[in-house]
């Protein structure tokens, strides 16, 4: 029996057992069993079946198997988490932005399993957030003579965000050295990169270097550049920063091509956080209903430093689905997918109701 889920707005939401999922190039995809609230959708099933009608994210909250068999269907052991995850890794690579960041949540040991896999997928490591749930998750008691370890308390979340690359007759070449290949096309001389952003040497410096200095273009300043290249570079080689060969990219466009970062003072990458207990924790009479669920809190921390308003955010393992909560309460669209019918059932519960009582 559920306690703290009442359904009082049963008649919401529920599309008659149905939504139908309209793409540009594609028939129409129809899904059973998919509940709706405002602009976030959770879809009972497998993730895998749904990525390809999924809106494009900015923002993967990927919380699936630790590989420590403590929910039906997570592996016993996390040594072949890689090859668990792969066809998942294949389609974020797929349907993710250059403006998309990815947060992968797990134990230490199932993302050492995991690293070198999502990097192969094109993935950059940004930062490895340690959620300290503090001495309070062991309650202080832990046996550890019989488990010959200390105790754990923590968990991972890694952020990675896909840097845009650009293809220049067939080679890949990065946003830096982009740069430079579109700049010396032009026939400029490089110190010319500082009269086009109206500074004395800033320019040159930190936008067209090729050492570990270098620094992100802001769009203003792009634009200057793109165009002062396109007005005195030379004139066959026109455009310049175009990556259609028609028009060059606008500051907006520009400001598409990295991963969105908010960062609010005095956050760094130890999260100090309680497991999730009291009012927010969902359980049966005696029992929390999912091992693994997370707080809200944590879960807006990410969606708020890579996301605005309005931006889309994937859940493929949704659990009781807090990602989607937590995006719903920050006006963001979501999609969560949950494999397993119980675990759905009580996410949409959750979702109808979170806010009501
Ligand atoms: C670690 S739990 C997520 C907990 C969640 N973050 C929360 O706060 O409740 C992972 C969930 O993913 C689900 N899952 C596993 N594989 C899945 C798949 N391929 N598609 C959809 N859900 C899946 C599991 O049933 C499990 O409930």
């Amino acid at each position: 029996m559920i306690n703290r889920i009442k359904s009082k707005r049963s008649e919401t939401g529920f599309l008659d057992g149905m939504l139908t999922v309209l793409h540009s190039h594609k028939q129409p995809v129809q899904f059973n069993n998919v509940y709706r609230r405002d602009h976030v959708s959770l879809f009972l099933g497998n993730s895998l079946q749904f990525y390809e009608t999924w809106s494009r994210p900015t923002v993967i909250i990927a919380d699936g198997p630790y590989g420590l068999g403590s929910y039906p269907g997570d592996p016993p052991t996390p040594e072949f988490l890689a090859d668990w995850y792969e066809p998942h890794f294949r389609w974020w690579t797929q349907q993710a932005k250059p403006s998309t960041t990815l947060w992968f949540w797990n134990s230490e040991l199932g993302w050492a399993n995991v690293h070198s896999k999502i990097q192969e997928w094109g993935w950059e490591f940004r930062n490895c957030h340690i959620w300290n749930k503090g001495i309070g998750h062991i309650a202080g008691n832990c046996n550890t003579q019989t488990i010959r370890k200390f105790p754990v308390t923590t968990e991972v979340c890694v952020q990675y965000v896909r840097n845009a690359e650009f293809v220049v007759n067939g080679r890949k070449l990065s946003m830096r050295d982009w740069l430079r290949y579109e700049w010396n096309r032009s026939g400029l001389p490089f110190s010319k990169t500082n009269e086009a952003c109206g500074t004395k040497n800033a320019a040159t410096r930190k936008y067209f270097t090729k050492d570990h200095l270098w620094y992100y273009p802001p769009p203003e300043a792009f634009e200057q550049i793109q165009k002062y290249a396109n007005r005195f570079g030379q004139k066959e080689g026109r455009p310049y920063f175009s990556t259609d060969g028609v028009k060059p990219l606008t500051a907006g466009e520009w400001e598409m091509m990295r991963p969105k970062f908010y960062c609010k003072n005095g956050i760094t990458n130890v999260w100090e956080e309680p497991a999730v207990r009291g009012a927010e924790r969902l359980k049966t009479l005696s029992k929390c209903i999912h091992n693994n669920q997370k707080p809200l809190k944590l879960l807006e921390r990410c969606i708020e430093a890579s996301s605005d308003v309005g931006d889309v955010v994937w859940e493929p393992f949704g659990g009781l689905c807090s990602v989607a909560i937590a995006a719903h309460r920050l006006k963001r669209t979501a999609v969560s997918a949950e494999i397993n019918p119980d675990y759905f059932n009580i996410a949409v519960k959750r979702l109808e109701n979170y806010d009501v009582f």
